[in-house]
């Protein structure tokens, strides 16, 4: 599949989203046409990015004043104190609103360079070179910027859009297979809650994607990318129908929580659990069929992530879940706003399934059956 380009308008704002496999041979063509005025250029790369990609990256960029930092990121790093140094970075630089930032990596520094871009003198151009499969088709896109705060994750932040986004899937190939799962956790919510074919597509290629077949890559970055992009055209300030996006991700906090955000269980990981106990609590209220839940759950199998639900299969640990269930941002009164699946390819409204903590607890036992 050759290089595709997804372009992305919502009100005012419009960007586009490169997909390919090494592309990054355009960056500098296109920061002449996106950024004219640009002289200086900060690069803020993850530092696990290979060498290789960085070397690629200032070759392309010989005619601008670069700067460059490595940053070493994690939950940890993601913080005021890191954005306060990049800042206090290039105020010392003299940089200006014309110039440009280009955050390298994973979800973590998309999101905290995203945000300083967003705050530099009210905003500064930003390009965004996701590195991870997880931030190529879900944190690049859609806007959300920000870093965590004492109080929980991911509090602190804005909603602001990049100039371009470059996802590279050669870049992918120095990730660790964890770290693969993570994005295809992502790829089939987007296809469970929006696109049976996609699913059905998936039943077949999820193989090669989770072993770095480009092609297959290419084509599931993209549709993952659009069915996000639809949501988030539809509900920009997450008020209502982006909610859907959480699909699987409410029970996938509280694992999060629980396990004090262990490296243990990533976050895709954590999101797979978290589809299947959703699609059980489906199942046990009557709004899907016990095939659908067997259709996921097969999807799984094949592709030995069934792993992931080990831990579920005992009503002690999913009682222990649910106190952490309550501390959930999307929830605004006492009771937890889940989302359903209705069937594949299609979910229940936000704000439609609010479920009681005292209605949870009965059903503990039957989220370990089916
Ligand atoms: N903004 C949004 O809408 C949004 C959506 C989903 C997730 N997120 C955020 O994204 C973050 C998770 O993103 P992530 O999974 O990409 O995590 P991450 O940024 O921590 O990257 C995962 C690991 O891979 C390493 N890495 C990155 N690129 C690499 C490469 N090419 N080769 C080898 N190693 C590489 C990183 O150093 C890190 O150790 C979380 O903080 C989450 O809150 C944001």
């Amino acid at each position: 599949m050759k290089t595709q380009e997804i372009k992305f308008k919502n009100l005012n704002k419009g960007y586009s989203i490169i997909i390919g496999n090494n592309v990054l041979k355009i960056l500098q063509s296109r920061i002449k046409k996106l950024c004219p005025q640009t002289k200086k250029i900060a690069l803020i790369f993850d530092k696990k990015v290979p060498k290789k990609y960085k070397k690629e990256i200032y070759k392309n960029l010989n005619r601008y004043q670069l700067f460059s930092y490595n940053f070493n990121a994690s939950e940890k790093s993601k913080s005021l104190k890191s954005v306060n140094f990049f800042l206090n970075n290039l105020f010392s630089k003299n940089f200006n609103r014309s110039d440009l930032i280009i955050g390298v990596g994973g979800g973590i520094t998309g999101d905290l360079v995203g945000f300083v871009a967003s705050i530099f003198k009210r905003g500064i151009n930003f390009i965004s070179i996701p590195t991870t499969l997880l931030s190529q088709v879900d944190a690049a896109i859609g806007g959300k910027t920000g870093v965590n705060s004492n109080y929980g994750k991911n509090l602190i932040g804005s909603f602001s859009h990049p100039k371009l986004v470059i996802s590279d899937t050669s870049i992918l190939k120095s990730l660790k297979k964890k770290e693969m799962v993570c994005g295809y956790a992502e790829i089939l919510k987007h296809a469970l809650i929006n696109d049976k074919k996609f699913f059905n597509w998936l039943k077949l290629n999820s193989k090669y994607i989770l072993s770095h077949q480009k092609e297959k890559l290419i084509y599931a970055i993209k549709k993952s990318c659009k069915i996000k992009l639809s949501f988030v055209n539809k509900d920009a300030n997450e008020k209502n129908l982006r909610m859907i996006l959480n699909f699987g991700h409410t029970f996938a906090h509280a694992i999060e929580i629980k396990n004090n955000y262990s490296k243990s269980t990533t976050h895709g990981e954590a999101v797979l659990a978290g589809m299947i106990l959703a699609t059980k609590l489906s199942v046990i209220k009557k709004v899907c069929s016990q095939k659908v839940l067997k259709d996921i759950l097969n999807i799984y199998k094949v592709n030995n992530l069934n792993y992931v639900l080990k831990k579920y299969k005992n009503s002690r640990e999913i009682s222990n879940l649910i106190p952490y269930l309550k501390n959930d941002k999307k929830n605004n009164d006492e009771k937890i706003n889940f989302i359903l699946i209705k069937r594949i390819g299609k979910t229940t409204m936000p704000n439609k399934h609010k479920i009681s903590i005292i209605e949870l607890k009965k059903y503990t036992k039957y989220l370990t059956q089916y």
